[in-house]
């Protein structure tokens, strides 16, 4: 009786291949509403249009300055990129951090101190007067005006009048991973981060992106898809335990797509069941431990050991000892890798039907019977965990079997895409010259 009885508590987390269809039929509707002027306010996906017209072609040269702002650190970056030989990018950085008081103060406060940081690595680099192009990469959503425009970054002029630096590009994360990806494989057209968060980017016809006045060719589209499902697209998927999710979080109501798939929150997704398995009486022997109850205590890095291959059921106590959770048997391992199992299943299958939009999309842009194209991946879950890749690339083959799709790992999105991205915008400058 107990097993049917988690076995019914687990199937609400299992989605049929119909769900999967509507998931991947919601995505498609939500993405059209983003890019129309007239419903892209109310679109729960934004579509931004990113100004990224080009992915590099290989002749960009130059040496660039990228600048990434992560949460708590900030890196500044020399990237030489030399043409003719593809591959070919040389890099330096270092790494600053921010003081909380800083990163929580105001925004002239947290320019100064980039400034400061720019001023010394320049010194470091023994370049003190250099004339540069300079990406920035910022992992948050904001809207742009122009590649070289964001709300937050107004006061840029200044990093002009303190060096002599120009300002280029703004650069999403997922927009540099698709680039630096689409550096070494020129049929990179899409960006995708499974990590801690998770969004996407794709190349757009700019006759689709309505809030961008030209029409012609393509432009990079920062989908922000971590918000798909706030205007309640999921809620029929949503179980109680996405809502428990939803509720604790920092950010209720929001990021509902992102809150079934990223590493932030599968964790809490796992925790919530096992808590409920708990109170139930079906696990830890109804002892529901302070441990337990403790938000964040899984950790992406958990979720991929769990579920490796072959791993003993003592190995798997072990992982649960180590997290604190003493009291555990051997059914109750068996029964936690369960849980993980299912939760990171529907994850890469949530993923892989948002793909599936995405991918048929492009091929239906171009009024193709069949696509082929490169999709550039970066984030941890994605490429620590034994199973995502696999089950999100079965989910994407069946619900788009008209595309052809690869995929591709891609490294430091922020840093050497950031650069990229600059050194592509110069080389279409100068051959607009
Ligand atoms: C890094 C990229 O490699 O991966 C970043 O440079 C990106 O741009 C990050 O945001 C995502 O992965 P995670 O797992 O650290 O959130």
């Amino acid at each position: 009786a107990q097993h049917v009885e988690r076995q019914r508590i687990l199937d609400t987390l299992r989605l049929s291949r119909e769900q999967l269809v509507e998931v991947k039929k919601l995505m498609s509707e939500e993405m059209v509403r983003g890019l129309s002027k007239q419903t892209h306010e109310q679109a729960s996906v934004k579509m931004l249009p990113t100004y990224v017209r080009s992915t590099p072609d290989g002749t960009e040269h130059g040496d660039f300055l990228a600048l990434d702002l992560g949460g708590s650190s900030f890196r500044v970056l020399l990237v030489r990129v030399r043409s003719g030989k593809k591959h070919n990018v040389d890099m330096h950085h270092k790494i600053y951090s921010i003081p909380q008081e800083t990163m929580q103060g105001t925004g002239e406060e947290l320019f100064s101190h980039i400034v400061d940081c720019i001023a010394d690595f320049l010194e470091y680099m023994g370049m003190r007067g250099a004339s540069l192009p300079l990406g920035f990469t910022f992992s948050f959503p904001c809207h742009q005006s122009k590649l070289d425009q964001n709300h937050t970054l107004t006061q840029k002029s200044l990093l002009s009048i303190e060096f002599d630096l120009n300002f280029v590009a703004v650069v999403n994360d997922t927009v540099g991973t698709m680039m630096t990806c689409g550096y070494e494989d020129s049929k990179c057209e899409v960006g995708l981060i499974v990590g801690t968060g998770t969004n996407a980017c794709y190349m757009e016809e700019m006759h689709n992106i309505e809030l961008v006045e030209n029409d012609d060719g393509r432009m990079c589209v920062n989908m922000e898809w971590g918000a798909f499902g706030d205007n309640g697209e999921l809620d029929d998927f949503c179980t109680q335990f996405d809502h428990m999710v939803d509720e604790c979080s920092n950010n209720p109501g929001k990021q509902r797509y992102e809150k079934m798939i990223s590493g932030m929150y599968l964790g809490e997704i796992v925790r919530n069941v096992l808590m409920d398995f708990t109170a139930k009486g079906l696990l830890f022997r109804g002892k529901l431990s302070e441990r337990l109850k403790t938000r964040g205590i899984f950790e992406t890095k958990f979720l991929s050991q769990i579920e490796k291959d072959r791993l003993a059921m003592r190995q798997v106590r072990s992982i649960l000892q180590h997290l604190g959770l003493t009291s555990s048997t051997c059914d109750d391992s068996v029964l936690v890798k369960e849980v993980c199992s299912v939760v990171a299943r529907r994850a890469a299958q949530l993923c892989g039907a948002g793909l599936a939009a995405v991918v048929d999309k492009i091929r239906q842009n171009r009024n193709l019977n069949q696509l082929s194209v490169t999709v550039g991946v970066d984030g941890t879950l994605y490429k620590t965990h034994p199973h995502f890749a696999n089950i999100m690339q079965e989910t994407l083959q069946d619900l788009a079997p008209q595309c052809q799709v690869t995929f591709h790992k891609s490294e430091d999105g922020s840093g050497k895409g950031a650069a990229l991205i600059t050194a592509v915008a110069c080389r279409i400058k100068s051959e607009g010259q």
